[in-house]
């Protein structure tokens, strides 16, 4: 027995375990969360006699006679200076690190109420964030400490909200109290818990699966094989994705499920898996699109290797290049990188109705796990009703389904709800990645620097499966000139099956891989040309009215020159500055679908909002709320948020490529106004009760190829420069970003956006990587590199919006800033390092820099 003090409550505890789960499981406190349970996130952090603890890594009978503190225990007057500072600061996106956070910032303010910045890093050191770049949530413990300090008291909120202000977010308290819930903090009364057996190679016939000692386990309620799956195929795009493999197949990675186990116990669950025994002949893995290219390859799908194929041709790229005075051809390289979301994947599914299903899950549509689980359930989409829980982060790794099939289908069988959650190092294993590509370009330019030409392949890795790697070449494709004036391109892209991780959505969506490779030349030319990098880049960059190298028209809303005279004085006055520029659609464009639906409806003087648009940590809520407002002078009180759910909130489509804050933002401005008019005469939210009011807006784009001189690809583009600066010794500094992103919706949420964004282009850059080594992810959460606070530089956003008349005519003049934020950085810090000691680095991330010293 073991008497605990939890919180100033004191409890008896029989058996021994770990602290985090009897926390969350036994006493339902949820505010820690587990993020990875190997002690590297920091996510669960309690403390135990004023001390910080991972709660996840400790077994209670370590902590007799202590005292424990969750967040659910810091004094309701100390929590109410958190949730001002945190919210104000706008220290809080996805919300899952949050709650550690608070606990850190509570460790180091017991004790140090003057605090200094670099006390505050030192402090949240143990805690990763991968949405905020940390600087917004040092600047709120530091905040904190002055309220606590000083006895200031919290200042009444406003009562208007606008465009280009800086806001609290709707969604801010309940992430900082730890109390909104996510897929994992969600428990039903009698629920299983289940998990896949993967396969042990990437590449091997199954030639029998054993179940006749899992189904003895006593705590073993089923096991479902692939002939239990009414459609075994899905998938976000292509359905090449196999939901179980069975006997006789061929595996296609190492994360393919076999069998799906559900177990009565938690606890049991690995122990029931572990007894469904495999045999498999193995086999040899194809671990390279050259090799998955060569015509003797076995198939890694019946259709052929090759996925995907992009070809983007406009005007005379060899005719151009052959006639200009400077020409470099390059190879570059880049490999995976990992999402990092600090949420494993989670869902809950169950019976509902006589013959339907909820499910809960973390994802970037609540509509696409529809479409997809049921189809493979071959029920009617109305049949599967999902919710979304809170989602924390995505970063386009929350696509494609990971748990959510496998908890329907236990559901579905078992007519018992089913939760499915992937432990960290499987989230690692299994689910999709940045596309590794390779790339040769050729880029041309005039005696004055003028680029004329590009010419470039790439192959892109899209491991075992489809995901989004179609769209992900045609992006790399569409953007892999840079934004600039300049009309002579020739680009051929092939995305290829093989037996590795499997390559999907990630931030940057490809333009992170190609921008590399065009950034790199331009530094070459400019050499050549003997111009110096920001001048060749400002010769070039595209102005209003003329033509991107897409064909695309440049809108009046392009302020690609004014991002660049911002950074010219930081750029010049540092010796060892790397720059780079980019650009990225806001909006899936392509001729694609590409709608944004919201609804408001007025219930008990309240209005909700109702939309499906997933926040994954960037902040939908506010940004709807703040368009609705901005339109209708309501106060923002009178606002609430509601979870998607596909039963209440109109699809507005996947959030991806930037697009809900011009999509869905639009929708919302259409919505607010036909509220603004309702109320327009004198009439209040108690006349109007019941009403609903609707937005929509579709963007309409032409495809890829489409026969036209300058076909519009996309409804707008955001731009960007950013600069990269060294210190002696070779370590980043300084971070600066100046962006083109249209009007703000709230400041303190894009420069959250861009901060974050550019410690996560650093890690792509520099500090991070995701090994994959003959089809086997080698990789752990705690050493990928993964930059924590004590690492970060100094970080600075500068934004350039375009004059009020030039501004986008939709969503109040937003564009998209979600995946800008990490496009030049990599290139700008290989500029950088290149200054710094004279070595042009060809791949990423970049070796033998100060973070992966002697790395070559
Ligand atoms: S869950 Fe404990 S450190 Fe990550
Ligand atoms: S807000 Fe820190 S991980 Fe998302």
């Amino acid at each position: 027995m073991y008497l605990l003090n939890i919180n100033g409550k004191e409890y008896e505890v029989a058996h021994d375990k770990r602290l985090l789960d009897y926390l969350r499981d036994d006493l339902a406190l949820k505010a820690a969360k587990d993020g990875c349970s190997e002690g590297a996130c920091g996510t669960c952090t309690i403390l135990a006699d004023g001390k910080k603890v991972k709660a996840c890594v400790q077994n209670l009978s370590r902590f007799e006679g202590k005292k424990i503190i969750t967040v659910e225990g810091i004094a309701p007057a100390e929590m109410k200076i958190y949730e001002h500072c945190f919210a104000l600061a706008g220290a809080v996106q996805c919300g899952f690190c949050i709650p550690g956070m608070i606990i850190a910032a509570k460790s180091l303010l017991d004790t140090n109420l003057n605090p200094t910045r670099d006390d505050v890093k030192l402090a949240i050191k143990g805690n990763l964030c991968r949405c905020t770049g940390y600087k917004k949530i040092e600047d709120a413990i530091l905040m904190s400490a002055e309220y606590l300090r000083e006895g200031k008291s919290i200042p009444s909120e406003p009562d208007t909200l606008h465009m280009n202000e800086r806001a609290k977010r709707i969604d801010a308290a309940e992430k900082i109290y730890g109390k909104g819930l996510f897929a994992d903090d969600i428990d039903v009364p009698k629920m299983l818990y289940a998990k896949c057996v993967y396969s042990a190679y990437p590449r091997a016939r199954i030639d029998k699966i054993d179940l006749s000692k899992a189904i003895l386990h006593p705590d073993c309620v089923e096991i479902l094989l692939k002939d239990d799956v009414p459609c075994n195929k899905i998938g976000h795009i292509k359905q090449d994705w196999d939901v179980l493999l069975g006997e006789g197949d061929i595996t296609r990675y190492i994360g393919n499920a076999l069998a799906i186990v559900a177990s009565s116990k938690k606890d049991s669950l690995e122990d029931v898996c572990a007894l469904v025994q495999v045999s498999y002949t193995e086999l040899k893995p194809i671990t390279s699109p050259y090799e998955a290219l060569r015509g003797d390859a076995p198939l890694i799908h019946e259709d052929g290797n090759i996925m995907s194929r992009a070809n983007l041709v406009r005007g005379n790229a060899d005719e151009a290049i052959k006639n200009s005075k400077y020409v470099v051809t390059r190879k570059y390289k880049t490999s995976w990188q990992e999402h990092g979301f600090m949420e494993p994947e989670c869902a809950v599914a169950m019976p509902e109705g006589e013959d339907g299903l909820l499910i809960y899950t973390s994802s970037q549509s609540i509509y696409d796990v529809q479409r997809e689980c049921s189809k493979m359930l071959q029920i009617p989409s109305e049949k599967v009703h999902v919710r979304a829980s809170l989602v924390g982060g995505g970063f386009g790794g929350k696509e494609d389904m990971s748990v959510q099939q496998y908890a329907a289908l236990m559901a579905w069988y078992t007519k018992k709800p089913v939760k499915v959650k992937y432990s960290r190092q499987e989230s690692l294993n299994y689910h999709v990645k940045r596309h590794p590509m390779e790339m040769e370009f050729t880029t041309a330019c005039d005696e004055n620097g003028i680029l004329t030409a590009m010419k470039g392949v790439i192959i892109a890795d899209t491991g075992a499966y489809a995901s989004l790697g179609g769209p992900v070449l045609h992006r790399a494709c569409t953007h892999a000139a840079g934004p600039y004036n300049y009309q002579n391109i020739d680009i051929f892209g092939m995305s290829v099956y093989t037996n590795n991780v499997v390559s999907g959505a990630f931030r940057g969506f490809g333009v992170s891989q190609s921008c590399f490779a065009t950034e790199m030349n331009i530094n070459l030319l400019a050499e050549m040309a003997g111009i110096d990098p920001w001048e060749m880049r400002y010769r070039n960059a595209i102005r209003p009215g003329q033509v991107l190298p897409n064909g695309q028209t440049a809108d009046a809303n392009t302020n690609m020159v004014a991002c660049l005279e911002a950074v010219k004085d930081i750029y010049y006055s540092n010796p060892y500055a790397g720059i780079a520029c980019g650009f990225k659609n806001s909006g899936t464009g392509m001729g694609k679908k590409d709608i944004g639906r919201v609804l408001l409806s007025v219930n008990q003087g309240r209005i909700h909002i109702r939309t499906s648009a997933s926040c994954m940590g960037q902040g939908i809520g506010q940004m709807v709320r703040t368009e609705i407002c901005h339109v209708t002078g309501l106060n923002p009180d009178l606002f609430l948020f509601e979870p998607a759910d596909t039963i209440r909130t109109p699809d507005a489509g996947t959030s991806t490529a930037s697009r809900q804050t011009v999509m869905t933002g639009e929708a919302a401005r259409q919505a607010g106004e036909k509220l603004r008019l309702e109320l327009k005469e004198g009439k209040t939210l108690q006349d109007i009760e019941g009403m609903e009011f609707s937005g929509e807006f579709s963007a309409k784009t032409d495809p890829l190829g489409a026969e036209k001189e300058n076909p519009i690809s996309h409804i707008s583009y955001s731009y960007g420069t950013q600069v990269i600066i060294l210190n002696e010794e070779g370590r980043i500094t300084k971070a600066v970003s100046s962006f083109d992103v249209g009007t703000p919706v709230n400041i303190s949420s894009v420069e959250g956006q861009i901060e974050g964004g550019m410690i996560m282009g650093i890690g792509y850059g520099v500090t991070e990587e995701f090994k994959c080594i003959d089809g086997y992810p080698q990789s752990r959460f705690g050493t990928i590199g993964f930059m924590r606070s004590t690492d970060i530089p100094g970080l600075e956003v500068i934004l350039c919006e375009p004059v009020e008349e030039d501004k986008l005519p939709y969503s109040l003049g937003a564009k998209g800033c979600g995946e800008l934020c990490m496009i030049p950085t990599a290139p700008a810090c290989a500029h950088a390092y290149y200054r710094f000691d004279g070595k042009f680095r060809q791949s990423l991330p970049l070796d033998d820099t100060y973070y992966r010293k002697g790395i070559k």
